[in-house]
């Protein structure tokens, strides 16, 4: 595939550690997410970051090489995985519309009938859960393994005190999958599909597998690396798509503004951003701003992709 035309740069692993001196002497700004308990062990000043390329190189600096929680991130795998299943029926359950309210709000989907505005919410990614619980004899194990089939890394986990964490906080997600049961858009029982939501967000895995592991979306939904398509094109353009409108959730509309990438946050601090035909950055400083998204993260992917032009529009 022809690559487009980003500003070139000599040598990306000292671009990123010089991008990290600069990142360590900003005041932390921010707060470790508490409401899940087990979030809240990791030390605040970790700070890693990670770009994989479409031939198949990963540049990367500081804590890039140290799994952590990827929480929210894990709802670009289950999307992939629920587009190939469903196709254009998922869509009627879950719609692309940016929500305009906090990743957890419960309050939307009374008024709109539990069908949530999008997949990366809670909610939406409760319905893509129940897509996978539903599907799969093994779910848990078949998302896992979806994983490690785009690291091409065998050794990815669940974290199992994250797991627990999860489990025993997780009061409003289960209200908003029992809401949406009661309008018939959960097929599961409720406790299956939060099972499944609980273990993919305690996926523990580190930026330089992150970034490898998101390339497809950068290639049209091949991975460049082993040359298998992960999805369709199309899958691949809707998921960008999604992530451009609500992957940072209330904070996209200035993500878009002021880098112009496809991305994805979680609370455990990791962010990650589309460069279509070029690759991935990966990002993870655990203090979050008050939209949930890593503040630190989202600085080192602004600055870099102002340095190497890689807006999209
Ligand atoms: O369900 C939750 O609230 C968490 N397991 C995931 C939320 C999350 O990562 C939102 N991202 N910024």
């Amino acid at each position: 595939m022809q690559q487009a035309d980003f500003c070139p740069i000599v040598d990306l692993n000292q671009a990123l550690a010089d991008l990290l001196t600069q990142a360590r002497q900003m005041p932390i700004s921010g707060k470790v997410a508490d409401y899940i308990p087990a979030l809240s062990q990791v030390a605040p000043n970790r700070l890693g970051i990670a770009v994989a390329t479409l031939d198949g190189k990963v540049a990367s600096a500081g804590d890039a090489a140290v799994p952590f929680s990827i929480q929210s991130l894990s709802k670009t795998y289950a999307l992939t995985m629920a587009m190939q299943l469903q196709g254009d029926e998922l869509w009627h359950r879950v719609r692309m519309e940016p929500s305009g309210q906090p990743f957890n709000s419960i309050v939307q989907l009374e008024w709109e009938q539990g069908i949530p505005r999008n997949p990366v919410i809670n909610a939406g990614a409760l319905v893509i859960a129940d897509v996978l619980a539903s599907h799969y004899s093994a779910s848990i194990n078949s998302f896992l393994m979806f994983i490690r089939r785009l690291t091409d890394c065998q050794s990815i986990y669940i974290d199992p005190k994250v797991y627990a964490s999860e489990q025993q906080h997780g009061s409003r997600n289960a209200a908003l999958a029992y809401l949406m049961k009661s309008f018939g858009n959960i097929q599961s029982e409720v406790p299956l599909v939060l099972e499944q939501y609980f273990h993919q967000c305690s996926v523990a895995m580190s930026c330089e597998q992150l970034a490898r592991s998101f390339l497809y979306l950068a290639n049209r939904g091949q991975d460049p690396v082993s040359g298998e398509q992960i999805c369709s094109r199309k899958d691949a353009h809707r998921v960008n798509a999604i992530l451009t409108t609500s992957g940072m959730y209330d904070q996209s509309g200035e993500f878009a503004f002021t880098v112009g990438l496809p991305a994805k946050s979680g609370v455990g601090g990791g962010i990650v951003a589309v460069v279509p035909n070029y690759g991935v950055i990966a990002a993870w400083s655990p203090p979050l701003n008050s939209f949930g998204n890593s503040q630190l993260a989202m600085h080192l992917i602004r600055a870099l992709a102002e340095q190497l032009g890689l807006s999209v529009y």
